[in-house]
């Protein structure tokens, strides 16, 4: 019913223009001499399609659960030149393993080892940091971004989350676990409040497109008018400057 969250959204994460070129090159500076770029969970694949245009050399392959989204990034890629250069699969992250590859991107998405987001439990570190590690090759660079803690949570930040305030880790502590799982670390960044309030305006605004294109007394009308409504106050009155994203540019080792 809704329209899709890409005409809203560069990325599905909180994160600008800027930083993903940033990131992008920093991944395609490790792709010169050509290789594989794995996205595990890759929306509909924006971020991997900017390190293959910074990499011309390297070849992709993405994955995502999405079907819609995997259709979008494919057409995207053909609408850049890309297409021939990369490969988008619709299914179950744990079930593509290309091989060792040599640069990985996990965005927001190491749920992929663990249990569902849907199920508000703790994401399970251990295993997606043991997957990722198995899926690259020595020296290969990795970009990690994951929910973190930005501020100790506060009981108003976890309500409309899970509920629980060990769903996530602070970043250094995030860090310290992925160092121990055979990744040097290399830096450790956030997104800043610009980022995560053009990232929740964006989510909420083919709601309020769809709202103004819909009569008042449409059967729908309710339900999205509620959804909107209760995804700005969870973060305005709750999560806002306690949620966090974190950007992890990792080496394996
Ligand atoms: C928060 S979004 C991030 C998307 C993308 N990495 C980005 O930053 O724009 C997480 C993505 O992971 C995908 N996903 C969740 N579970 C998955 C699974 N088991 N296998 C593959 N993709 C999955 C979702 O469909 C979603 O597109």
């Amino acid at each position: 019913m809704l329209p899709p969250l890409w005409q809203d959204l560069e990325f599905l994460s909180p994160v600008s223009d800027a930083r993903a070129d940033d990131l992008a090159a920093w991944v395609a500076a490790g792709l010169v001499d050509g290789g594989t770029v794995l996205d595990v969970g890759c929306g509909w694949a924006e971020l991997l399609l900017r390190v293959l245009e910074a990499a011309p050399r390297a070849r992709g392959v993405g994955v995502d659960l999405d079907a819609d989204r995997v259709a979008e990034g494919r057409s995207r890629a053909s609408a850049r030149g890309l297409g021939d250069r990369v490969d988008l699969v619709a299914g179950p992250g744990r079930e593509v393993a290309p091989g060792p590859v040599e640069a990985l991107l996990v965005l927001g998405s190491s749920q992929v080892w663990g249990p569902d987001v849907e199920e508000g439990l703790p994401l399970d570190y251990a295993a997606a940091l043991r997957a990722m590690r198995g899926h690259v090759v020595p020296g290969a660079r990795v970009l990690y971004a994951e929910a973190v803690w930005s501020a100790p949570p506060t009981p108003a930040a976890v309500a409309p989350l899970s509920g629980r305030d060990d769903e996530f880790l602070a970043p250094a502590a995030l860090a310290a676990l992925v160092a121990d799982h055979g990744f040097s670390v290399r830096s450790v960044e956030e997104a800043d409040l610009e980022e995560w309030d053009a990232f929740e305006s964006g989510f909420v605004a083919r709601q309020e497109r769809w709202l103004a294109a819909h009569p008042a007394d449409h059967p729908g009308a309710v339900e999205v008018a509620a959804a909107a409504h209760s995804q700005r106050t969870a973060y305005a009155e709750g999560y806002r400057g306690v949620l966090g994203f974190a950007f992890l540019r990792l080496v394996a080792v």
